[in-house]
């Protein structure tokens, strides 16, 4: 399949609402993809199968070892910079995306070849004297005679950036034939692709080459929904400093009775040490890390982190380290979305539309995140009848002897062999299952009651909180601590204006369009609309909203000026 090209798309959105993410969702465009290995056509449950995330990223670290990044000119001729690339070794995929510029990403079948490359690969000449003399696999095609000329393989250029307008978008899920395909078509439009994916742990694997200065045996993971199976577009990069490696603290085998040990400098507490590492790799990634920009380090918050740009992939990111909880609820979250395609579709559907809904953002504050979102997501499918997916209980009941964790005192055990959990038969469509969503949030006692995946029951509330979310393995905090009661009203409005709104707009019947126009917002694409709800209390006053069926008017009105 080596002469495969196929034109390739690397969504990478920008932080904001919906509305701006999907207008700039194509801003990152890969040029084509030619690979010895096709990775057009390829899905990602194609590729990873029923692995464990432990599993895919191993796999996918191991790809990241052996590729290079190489920003290089929009004319490059992409046959030459193969077989120039190729005198090192045999390229197992590679593919060119737009960021700041054109960029390719090459994989090298061994990781010997990255090291023959280097070795051919100088220092830039201009301004010597002003640069840090860090190397790293983020390289510059210079022109060897390669750029200019016309790209003789595909006559490809790097495209412009196109945008996805919101209109659009909605015109695009109103032309679909039910609501489970608007679904369907907005996930896959939306969610994150193979390319993007393997970027992410380039980039990971870029930082860990910072790090491994210090600690050589580091690992640096990524976590969160850049792995978890529910990632946007555009979402942020979570990396973990994983430095577990290093600290096993088993004896080794002692030798004529004797055993050596490391002396290592202590700290107060193990926040103090991660706080110093982090400190440090902080200052290294502002100071070396090519391509990393606006470093902030962010080390009195709950969990330290450093936060920073990483311009030639476009990824904020949010280095942590001692974060293995997290990577916890990552795998726990990763394996939910495996055992049920349904599962996949419904939590990424509700978190575009909390998005578009201006429920959650990407700035912290008072409302919800989007691991809530996810976990009332899944709450809602322990409760339908019969359950879609098991309790967290249960989950650790089928685990086995090495599925035991136990982190910082909390039982984080649950299984991990997919084969042995059984599932319901539950038939319920995607369309029934995000109406009853909406329902059951619009209904829910919140006031009362707390949200718990590790038994799929609501409990008393054990605190004041407005909305109480346990965390599923540090089952005394609350993961939604930080929403306030006007956030959570405008939840329940929100979600009960959603419940409406899709039994007004079912799919209209050819004959019925509205007014002949075919693309009248229906089902989930009327849900898109920014919602009109204010009707939350602020300073103890309701404030009037228009009706959803005149803002739909409103906007079929628009749409008709625009056909004429
Ligand atoms: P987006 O970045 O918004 O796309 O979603 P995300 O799931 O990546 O969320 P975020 O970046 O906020 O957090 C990354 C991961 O950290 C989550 O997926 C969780 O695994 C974990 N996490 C986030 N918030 C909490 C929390 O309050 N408690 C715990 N235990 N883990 C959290
Ligand atoms: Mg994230």
């Amino acid at each position: 399949m080596a002469s495969s090209l196929a034109v390739c798309r690397l969504h990478m959105m920008g932080r904001g609402n919906l509305v701006k993410c999907l207008q700039k969702v194509d801003t990152f465009l890969i040029r084509n993809i030619g690979t010895n290995v096709a990775l057009q056509g390829e899905t990602r449950e194609e590729r990873d199968g029923c692995k464990s995330l432990y599993a895919v990223q191993a796999e996918r670290l191991d790809q990241a070892e052996r590729s290079v990044l190489i920003s290089c000119n929009s004319r490059t001729n992409e046959k030459k910079f193969l077989k120039f690339l190729s005198t090192h070794g045999n390229i197992k995929k590679y593919f060119f995306y737009e960021s700041y510029g054109t960029h390719a990403v090459v994989e090298f079948a061994n990781r010997e070849s990255v090291a023959s490359l280097f070795e051919i690969t100088t220092i830039p000449s201009i301004s010597h004297e002003s640069l840090v003399p860090f190397k790293s696999r983020l390289l510059t095609l210079r022109n060897l005679g390669l750029d200019n000329l016309p790209n003789q393989l595909s006559g490809q250029q790097s495209h412009s950036q196109t945008t996805i307008p919101i209109n659009q978008l909605i015109q695009n899920l109103s032309g679909e034939e039910s609501m489970d395909q608007q679904i369907i078509s907005l996930t896959k439009a939306f969610q994150l692709t193979e390319e993007n994916s393997r970027l992410r742990f380039l980039v990971c694997s870029l930082l860990k080459d910072i790090a491994a200065a210090f600690f050589p045996e580091c690992t640096i993971k990524p976590f969160g929904s850049s792995v978890n199976g529910f990632g946007k577009l555009g979402c942020d990069l979570d990396m973990f400093l994983d430095l577990d490696g290093i600290s096993g603290r088993d004896t080794k085998l002692l030798k004529l009775g004797m055993s050596l040990e490391y002396q290592m400098k202590m700290a107060n507490s193990e926040r103090a040490v991660t706080q110093s590492i982090l400190t440090v790799i902080g200052e290294c990634v502002d100071q070396f890390g090519p391509g990393c920009v606006g470093v902030q380090k962010i080390l009195n918050a709950r969990c330290p982190l450093v936060r920073f740009a990483h311009q030639p992939s476009g990824f904020q990111c949010d280095l942590t380290a001692n974060n293995r909880v997290a990577m916890k609820s990552t795998e726990l979250l990763y394996l939910y979305g495996e055992l049920d395609p349904r599962v996949r579709y419904l939590v990424f559907t509700v978190r575009c539309w909390a998005r578009a809904q201006g429920i959650t953002s990407s700035i912290p504050g008072a409302w919800i995140s989007n691991f809530s979102l996810t976990v009332m997501v899944l709450f809602f499918l322990q409760k339908r009848s019969p359950p879609i997916i098991p309790t967290v209980d249960q989950l650790r009941d089928l685990a086995g002897p090495a599925d035991k964790s136990v982190i910082e005192g909390n039982d984080c055990t649950f299984v991990s062999d997919f084969s042995k959990i059984q599932l319901q038969s539950n038939t319920e469509t995607l369309e029934q299952l995000l109406c009853e969503f909406f329902e059951f949030y619009s209904t829910f006692a919140f006031k009362r009651m707390s949200i718990n995946i590790r038994k799929g029951k609501e409990q008393n509330k054990p605190e004041v909180s407005p909305l109480h979310i346990q965390n599923p393995f540090e089952t005394t905090l609350n993961i939604s601590k930080n929403v306030n009661a006007t956030q959570l009203d405008r939840f329940v409005a929100v979600c009960q204006e959603s419940s409406w709104l899709v039994q007004q707009n079912k799919k209209p019947t050819p004959s019925a369009g509205i007014k002949g126009n075919a693309f009248a917002p229906w089902g989930l694409s009327s849900l898109l609309l920014p919602s009109q709800v204010e009707g939350i209390k602020r300073k103890g006053k309701k404030r009037k909203w228009e009706p959803a069926s005149d803002r739909i008017k409103n906007l079929l009105e628009s749409l008709k000026n625009k056909n004429q």
